[in-house]
């Protein structure tokens, strides 16, 4: 629940303006998309338009279609150009009890309609000092690998006690972790567990991307306070 009309129009011009990646670029070592709130995917769609910078949600429904007020169904972020959706992010499961079961019909209806799901797992401060976070994260992809298309999705791995919190995950911590994952999923699909995008997500910034991308694991980040700031965004952007 960040950005005005007049905030996104100021932070994607100021985005565009100083990219210095071409689009040949950024489409070789970069994909780059913008996840704004549901109101505003019209207007940033009409300011990515002709950029390489993909568009993409931060919800969608678990239902298809049909008498569920206030929600927006996948094939309506379709038609505004959207090509992401972001499922299970922490702060859905936790202010609106969104199951991993939500999650994973959430996740199949974004891909339905040919759409990537960005599917966020991670504990919280808690499980991990209680040693359990390999086990909840393992729990969290054991409900999505059996029943969706994991070729369609993209991994996010999140720890909540990082996301907004200025508390970066160590890039070992991180590594560890994105590691783990591919091993979870290796037992699924070894293909797969090697084939598949996992980002890190929780305070990147403009001083810890590189160490975090530097990781054999990490392919990337789902930044969110660093994208309100232009400047910020594009130094993440250049460590690719
Ligand atoms: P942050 O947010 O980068 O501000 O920690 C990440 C997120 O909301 O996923």
């Amino acid at each position: 629940m960040n950005g005005r009309f007049d905030e996104n129009q100021r932070i994607i011009r100021s985005l565009l303006n100083s990219l210095t990646l071409s689009p040949e670029q950024i489409n070789k070592r970069l994909y780059c998309g913008i996840c704004p709130p549901s109101i505003y995917i019209h207007q940033v769609s009409q300011l990515l338009k002709h950029t390489p910078i993909f568009l993409g949600a931060q919800d969608a429904s678990a239902q298809e279609q049909g008498a569920y007020t206030g929600d927006i169904a996948a094939s309506m972020l379709v038609d505004y150009g959207c090509q992401y959706v972001i499922v299970g992010h922490s702060e859905r499961r936790q202010y609106h009890g969104e199951s991993d079961l939500d999650i994973a019909n959430k996740a199949q209806q974004v891909i339905k309609q040919g759409m990537k799901a960005v599917v966020c797992v991670g504990e919280t401060l808690e499980q991990r000092n209680a040693g359990q976070h390999q086990a909840v994260v393992r729990s969290q992809l054991q409900s999505i690998l059996p029943v969706i298309d994991m070729s369609q999705c993209v991994l996010a791995y999140e720890p909540i006690w990082a996301i907004g919190t200025g508390k970066t995950a160590s890039e070992e911590q991180a590594q560890s972790m994105h590691q783990w994952m591919r091993q979870v999923i290796a037992q699924y699909d070894i293909e797969l567990s090697q084939q598949i995008t996992i980002i890190y997500g929780g305070s990147v910034n403009e001083n810890n991307a590189k160490a975090l991308k530097s990781q054999q694991d990490i392919d990337g980040f789902l930044v969110g306070g660093a994208s309100l700031k232009p400047q910020s965004f594009i130094k993440i952007c250049e460590v690719f």
